[in-house]
């Protein structure tokens, strides 16, 4: 131990002294990997004997230059979220409440500032000096992006004027000027690289960039919105003061930021910032509400998420006006036939708009749309385009009605509208392109057979240029047809090939999961993998078989009925039996299941999109803790496990009294 601990403080000085060296002087002595190779010595030796948080570390300090993306730390204090609030109504009931929790019958003195849309991160301080940069992460621990932070001219790497308490964390946001995002996919168009979807993107993009370049070339910006101590004196008794401070040690916070005493200043407020978002250079989501004071700060306290003394007053998503050009129908992969309005581009908060989807017929009906019509436009969640409703109707009198086509666009195949959902599906089949190619970005993609390389741009080529008709035929590519492709190289198709014959080794849940059968996801191949076990069973069971399975309904039991007897799924699939080592699934559970256990017996569906665990990882959990993960709601549900973007199971679940669980954090121990 004694001799680690030497060995410990010799390479902290040696690492220091080249620092020095290389920061300060500008003239290092020893390369990069020489550098890298003392760094990673040390961090493993603090590693074997717990001194991996020593503030004076140069593994903890800027001049440790960050390779590896993946550099995990925690925060001191957890980076909290913050509620939302969309309305009046509900921005009073926060307003009472913590009125009502701290006993006030007089109005409350808020601090107002802009909710900038952009990415959180964490500065400590140490002493007056930045010695670490992470980012949010799960809010307990984020990635350290020290080496690009000290780039932002807006972070300083030491802090002026008096009163800095020795060791804090400095809150605020990322963020790049809209104009400079604009700019930036310009540049990206003319050199044809990858576009920009918006500005927090790029932010996020370039924050964990591996070279930090280019977060100098991108310009972003770091606003501060508040600090925590950790050691040493702060005598600051309310929010305000706190963020004067922060701009007198050379941070910058935004200037728009007030006081208000009560309801009526705050909605003043956020009316007159609603209107000048739109003038602003940068996004603003919404504003947030602090309370100003400290003392009552503290009083109230933290739930797990958030604090209850602040709250974001989120805006309406922002409208543009703009023309219907044209209207376009796509294809989807079960043939479904999708109308979209293609218009003149607007930007909205940052993001090109030139396409919105109108969904289906009806939806065309119902807005009265035709072209050359303008139309209200905003993203949905800020996010999803939409047709609110329509401004001016072309009153030119040509034809300019939208007319469903009765063939589809892509196979002249006919349209027929099926009679369960009311939509339009393309009658070709396997021998529609579009349908053809969209089934096989789908059978190769990561949750099926997983073949990396072979990405829908590949797939596209491969059957443009007939090579591939079906899955099958994908297995028996040959290196040099691969090669005659644009681009690819002798060395990328051998790793294609190489992938594709791992692929050959399946389990049978991916193989059900890659037909992609109407409302079979991984949950129900899965099911259907373990009940039956051979793909064999599951092609001759009919409609009553399947439904002998716990948790999958007679929809879906006729949906996986139709497509098996379907004759030309029938020989889709022959084929590709010749091709596939299909093998069982394994039975996650931990072997015997105890009554102790977390979900002994209960029924479980999962709904939703969760970032901590992917499906199959979240089933292998649940089984593992006695769970058994069923596909569709109905009364023996015991619970229901939510992620993001929900679907309707959550309301149909919420509709029976069952009960549901959204934060997972604690299955991941
Ligand atoms: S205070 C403990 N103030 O909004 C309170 N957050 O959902 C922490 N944000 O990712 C947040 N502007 O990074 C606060 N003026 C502001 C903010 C702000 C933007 C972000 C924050 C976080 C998200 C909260």
């Amino acid at each position: 131990m004694g001799s680690v601990k030497n060995k410990i403080i010799k390479l902290r000085k040696k690492i220091l002294y080249h620092n020095y060296l290389y920061y300060k002087l500008d003239s290092p002595v020893i390369s990069d990997e020489k550098y890298d190779f003392l760094m990673k010595n040390l961090q493993i030796l603090e590693k074997k004997i717990n001194l991996m948080f020593n503030i004076n570390s140069p593994t903890q300090r800027v001049g440790f230059n960050i390779r590896n993306s993946d550099n995990i730390f925690f925060h001191l204090t957890p980076m909290l979220s913050l509620d939302n609030v969309f309305n009046m109504d509900d921005y009073l009931k926060f307003e009472n409440k913590v009125k009502n929790f701290l006993n006030l019958v007089d109005k409350i003195e808020l601090c107002c500032e802009f909710k900038i849309d952009g990415l959180a991160l964490n500065l400590i301080y140490k002493k007056g000096k930045l010695i670490k940069a992470v980012t949010r992460g799960d809010g307990e621990k984020g990635e350290d992006v020290t080496s690009n932070a000290i780039k932002i001219k807006t972070i300083p790497l030491n802090l002026n004027g008096s009163n800095i308490p020795d060791l804090m964390e400095i809150r605020g946001e990322v963020f790049i000027k809209n104009s400079d995002f604009i700019k930036l996919n310009n540049e990206s168009v003319i050199k044809k690289e990858k576009i920009f979807s918006n500005a927090r993107n790029v932010a996020s993009g370039s924050l964990r960039h591996n070279n930090s370049e280019i977060v100098i070339k991108r310009k972003l910006i770091f606003y501060a919105y508040g600090y925590n101590v950790i050691q040493g004196k702060d005598c600051i008794s309310n929010h305000y003061d706190k963020l004067q401070n922060l701009k007198r040690w050379g941070l910058s916070i935004d200037s728009h930021t007030v006081l208000c005493n009560g309801v009526k200043e705050v909605l003043s407020y956020y009316h007159k910032i609603e209107k000048k978002r739109l003038l602003l250079d940068f996004n603003i989501d919404g504003i947030v509400v602090k309370i100003n004071s400290i003392h009552f700060q503290k009083i109230l306290g933290n739930t797990s998420r958030s604090p209850r003394w602040a709250i974001a007053f989120k805006f309406q998503s922002i409208k543009k006006v703009t023309k219907v050009l044209y209207v376009d129908f796509q294809v989807g992969r079960t043939g479904m036939i999708t109308p979209v309005a293609r218009l003149e581009p607007v930007e909205i908060s940052g993001v090109q708009i030139s396409n919105v989807s109108l969904y289906s017929k009806k939806e065309i009906s119902r807005i009265g749309l035709s072209v050359g019509d303008y139309v209200t436009i905003c993203r949905s969640g800020d996010v999803i385009p939409k047709i609110i409703n329509i401004v001016t109707k072309n009153i030119d009198k040509t034809n300019n009605r939208i007319s469903f086509p009765k063939v589809c666009p892509i196979c002249m195949y006919e349209i027929i509208q099926k009679k369960k959902d009311g939509h339009f599906y393309c009658s070709g089949g396997f021998n529609c392109i579009a349908q053809r190619k969209k089934s096989l970005h789908h059978f190769f993609s990561k949750k099926a057979l997983n073949v990396k390389g072979l990405g829908p741009k590949l797939i596209n080529c491969l059957v443009d240029n007939n090579y591939i008709k079906n899955p099958a035929d994908v297995f028996k590519l040959k290196i040099n047809e691969l090669i005659l492709l644009n681009n690819i190289s002798i060395k990328s198709a051998e790793k294609i090939l190489k992938f594709i014959n791992k692929a050959r080794s399946v389990s049978l849940s991916k193989v059900i999961y890659g037909f992609g059968i109407h409302e079979v996801g991984l949950v129900t191949a899965m099911l259907l993998s373990k009940y039956f076990k051979y793909l064999h069973k599951i092609i001759d069971a009919n409609v009553s078989d399947f439904l002998k399975i716990d948790g999958l309904g007679p929809v879906v039991a006729k949906n996986i009925f139709n497509f098996f007897h379907d004759q030309s799924n029938r020989k889709l699939f022959y084929s590709l039996l010749q091709e596939l080592n299909i093998h069982t699934d394994k039975n996650y559970g931990m072997g015997s299941v105890s009554k102790n256990m977390l979900f002994f017996n209960k029924k479980i569906v999962i709904t939703g999109v969760f970032h901590e665990l992917n499906r199959i990882e979240l089933i292998k959990k649940i089984e593992s803790l006695g769970g058994i993960v069923v596909n569709s709601i109905s009364k023996k549900v015991n619970l229901i496990i939510f992620g993001k973007n929900p679907g309707v199971k959550l309301i149909q679940a919420k509709n029976l009294g069952i009960e549901s669980i959204h934060n997972i954090k604690f299955l991941l121990n």
